[in-house]
């Protein structure tokens, strides 16, 4: 069983039980705040079950409505995103990915075993061209994944040529491949997983091969590349004390790979079969990540004290066992309200490091992992998750409020400590945004706010919530967790406000004049 306990409001606890919980949130504006990076609301696709073929692109000649081959429903729901970033083609399988397969007529491509993700045929009908042209539908930055673990360095360096130069060899074969223009490129990552998948390097090994394969990616006709290295998993802080010490002066970024996850062997658990127990551990596991963080921040304020290296969480979310009936390898995983409260509980938190996190990319787009869409056939359901992307969409190079919670503490299997109020905040265009989940299953919670002058003379609202922690969103079935307007529940008395939080919610409010 849980155990309760306060953290900030001890007199509140007998109270809580029979009416509620009650905290307080402190808004604290400040002209010097940092803006929270819209790549923070990055994703990720990558060639994995049928997050590529079947959930993005169908082809020209499918059935199933497209456009130029890319699944409409899917385009049109993911527009609603905002997306800023897209990372792509893994993942593992970037490391086994040689692009120059996936150019030329698609009838002359070779095929390929996707060897890290269930044997599956990859026929490379999906290639360089299609991503950059779904990133332009999408009016995002592509974030390429080179091959470092079984390519070469030559391979890569073309491939950086082939998509940004304006002339030369590689510009030539674009240009024969009816893309005359060439596209840009920001992001790009030298290698995935470098200490697993990606070549099983020691970090003292890939810190070299990183500083040669970066040194030939090169800057054509005023394009810019940012420069990821392979960063670490989890607690391995040793990963990024060496790629610091070693090849920090050659990269902008270093990425950090965290999932809310069981355990790397045996069951995963389910996505929808779970208990209360479950879902407050799981809750607790993904609030980890601010402490994973923070222990990588101060590694890299060492070396880099004035932050110009980003660390980017490119890949996180959770990560349950494949739903029955599905193919093994392909990570296909229901999503419920459990998902929604990790996705906003991660974003709160990377709010909070948004000085040094300048990118997250949830691990995947579609039908893979944390999705924000799964796909059957020509059926199409958007996840919990999805609505709470679309929440935080004002969120987005908005700038921070800083603010303190006091709440109380649910106390979850493992020692593992869950807020019953998470908040954050930000400011654009003269709306001030205020997000508030309450994780407890069975209380309200009532927040009040200490606006600190911010006026609140009109206030609009929306909630995500269901009758049950396990609800989710099925082919063929009437929406059980979505996006709801919520119009009612809070007061304002001088500077503060008081808006009651349904049991297990997620609440905006937008705050004006
Ligand atoms: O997102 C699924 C996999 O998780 C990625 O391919 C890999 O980078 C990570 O281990």
């Amino acid at each position: 069983m849980k155990l309760r306990n306060i953290l900030a409001l001890s007199a509140l606890f007998t109270f809580q039980a029979f009416a509620g919980n009650e905290a307080t949130v402190t808004l604290l504006p400040s002209e010097e705040s940092p803006i929270i990076q819209k790549e923070i609301y990055g994703q990720f696709a990558e060639h994995l079950g049928t997050c590529i073929y079947g959930g993005l692109w169908v082809g020209p000649d499918s059935d199933i409505p497209n456009t130029d081959g890319y699944r409409t429903d899917v385009l049109n729901a993911l527009k609603e995103l905002h997306i800023p970033v897209l990372r792509w083609p893994g993942g593992c399988f970037a490391d086994e990915y040689h692009w120059m397969d996936g150019i030329g007529p698609k009838e002359n491509r070779p095929r390929m075993v996707n060897t890290n993700w269930g044997g599956t045929v990859e026929d490379n009908s999906f290639g360089t061209h299609d991503f950059f042209n779904l990133c332009e539908m999408l009016g995002c930055e592509p974030y390429l994944s080179g091959n470092v673990g079984s390519g070469t360095v030559e391979e890569l360096a073309k491939w950086v040529e082939y998509i940004t130069a304006e002339d030369g060899p590689m510009a030539k074969l674009r240009k024969e491949n009816g893309r005359e223009k060439p596209w840009h490129l920001k992001y790009l990552g030298v290698g995935n997983e470098s200490w697993g998948c990606g070549g099983n390097f020691t970090p003292e090994y890939y810190a070299d091969v990183y500083r040669r394969y970066q040194t030939y990616c090169r800057n054509f006709n005023g394009n810019h590349l940012y420069k990821i290295a392979s960063g670490a998993s989890d607690y391995d802080y040793n990963w990024t004390e060496v790629m610091m010490k070693n090849a920090g002066r050659y990269m902008d970024g270093i990425s950090l790979h965290y999932y809310t996850v069981l355990g790397w062997s045996g069951s995963k658990g389910s996505a929808i079969n779970f208990n209360e127990e479950d879902y407050y551990w799981t809750l607790g596991k993904c609030l980890e990540v601010g402490d994973v963080v923070k222990r990588h921040c101060d590694i890299m304020n060492k070396y880099d004290p004035k932050k110009r290296v980003g660390l980017l969480v490119d890949e996180w979310g959770t990560w349950f066992d494949e739903e029955p009936g599905t193919v093994r390898g392909h990570l296909f995983q229901q999503n419920s309200l459990r998902d929604a409260m990790v996705a906003a509980l991660s974003l709160n938190t990377f709010h909070t490091f948004t000085d040094r996190v300048k990118m997250a990319n949830i691990a995947q787009i579609a039908n893979v992992l944390q999705s924000m869409v799964l796909t059957k056939d020509s059926q199409m359901v958007l996840t919990p998750t999805y609505y709470v992307f679309k929440m935080y969409v004002p969120h987005q190079d908005a700038k921070l409020i800083p603010l303190n919670v006091a709440t109380p503490m649910i106390t979850a299997r493992d020692g593992r400590k869950v807020p019953v109020v998470s908040a954050t905040a930000s400011v654009k265009n003269g709306k001030t945004t205020v997000s508030l989940v309450n994780t407890d299953l069975a209380n309200t919670s009532d927040v009040t706010i200490n606006l600190a002058g911010i006026k609140a003379g009109k206030i609009s609202g929306e909630i995500i919530t269901a009758d049950s922690m396990d609800a989710y969103n099925d082919f063929g079935q009437p929406e059980k967790v979505t996006l709801k307007s919520f119009t009612k529940g809070w007061r304002v008395n001088g500077d503060k406000l008081t808006v009651t939080l349904p049991a297990k919610s997620i609440v905006t409010l937008t705050l004006s004049n």
